[in-house]
């Protein structure tokens, strides 16, 4: 599309303006390549990146993010630690900040995520709750907030990480205390707040067939079975070169597809342990290449997105010591491998 090359120009030259490349011209060098959007989109799918608060005034990160990507997703900003940290008092400003760029630069929305056992505010953690006080609280969160974000929001990650390994619940906060009915309950009312938006449920681990994607493959089918609003299963494919890629992916997509269901790789980093070298970065464009390969193979596979697109801005190095370099562009806004490897899975030439 015309709209989104023309934003790639413009995002490339602040790249090259930002890393003092002053000689070569970037429509030269660009104006005919397509961005990751184009070509998802030939294929009627998006592709989208986390972004985060704090990297929003690097104005070289979001000349990229605006061009190159057809769907953000706020890393941080519309959890519950953010958007409701003292109880019933609501607080937007992250959450608004993205939905806003999203709009100014056309893109969609992936809101991320009402139900969750981590980034949880003190209030709620440091003391007990009776069934009936945290459901209340549960309600009332998920209708302000999806409410508050209506009409902006492609698909809400409801629900995310209910599993364990073994495909038994997560001890959470909302199991323990509501019992595994607070996941069709949290699907109802994001529902009644907002019936246009897609409504997932959001896991890792579960890319492959295993325990895992099993538990959700059944729970998936129990609450189609019972009416309950949802839409879509996220994986969200943190993978790692270590452990092996997940060759059963695109068979696990298809059966969730049969249920009827949309799917989305929906977190997708490729770690590796550093530093990186050579041989390390083609492998990890193979499992770009393929993993984008599995979702075209797959008809109701809506879209992939990365969990931000530059290892600058990586969670991984922070929270897996010793790993990184895990996205399609280095630190300094470098395609890597991985970058030609998606194009390629998309049929470029
Ligand atoms: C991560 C963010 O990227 C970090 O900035 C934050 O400190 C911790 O959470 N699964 C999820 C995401 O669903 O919300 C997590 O995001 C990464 C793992």
């Amino acid at each position: 599309m015309r709209k989104h090359r023309l934003r790639l120009v413009v995002a490339v030259a602040a790249v090259l303006v930002a890393a003092g490349a002053g000689t070569a011209s970037p429509a030269q060098a660009h104006d005919t390549q397509s961005t990751l959007a184009d070509l998802a989109e030939r294929h009627g799918r998006y592709f989208g990146s986390a972004t985060d608060n704090p990297e929003l005034t690097d104005t070289a990160y979001t000349a990229v993010l605006g061009s190159e990507f057809d769907m953000i997703t706020p890393g941080n900003g519309m959890k519950w630690y953010a958007s409701e940290p003292e109880p019933g008092v609501f607080d937007w400003s992250a959450g608004d900040e993205i939905a806003d760029l999203a709009r100014r630069d056309h893109q969609r929305l992936r809101a991320h995520t009402l139900v969750w056992h981590n980034q949880l505010p003190g209030w709620l953690t440091d003391r007990e709750w009776t069934a009936d006080e945290l459901r209340a609280v549960l309600k009332r969160h998920i209708l302000t907030e999806v409410r508050h974000y209506r009409g902006k929001v492609y698909s809400w990650d409801v629900v995310n990480e209910a599993f364990n390994e073994d495909g038994t619940y997560r001890e959470t906060l909302w199991y323990k205390t509501l019992g595994p009915g607070y996941i069709a309950d949290a699907l109802r009312w994001a529902h009644q707040a907002d019936p246009h938006a897609k409504l997932y449920l959001n896991d890792y681990n579960i890319e492959a067939v295993g325990p895992k994607s099993d538990a959700y493959y059944r729970l998936a089918q129990d609450l189609r079975a019972q009416g309950v609003p949802l839409h879509g299963i996220g994986l969200q494919a943190h993978l790692a070169l270590q452990y092996g890629y997940p060759a059963t992916l695109e068979d696990n997509l298809r059966r969730f597809s049969r249920l009827g269901l949309d799917t989305a790789l929906t977190e997708v980093d490729v770690r590796m342990p550093l530093p990186a070298d050579a041989e390390k970065l083609a492998e990890q464009a193979d499992w770009y290449r393929d993993l984008t390969a599995a979702c075209l193979a797959v008809r109701r596979c809506v879209g992939i997105t990365v969990w931000d697109w530059t290892d600058k801005y990586s969670w991984i190095p922070a929270f897996f010591p010793g790993e990184g370099a895990a996205l399609p562009w280095d630190e300094e806004f470098r395609p890597k491998p991985a970058y030609a490897a998606i194009r390629q899975a998309f049929g470029e030439r």
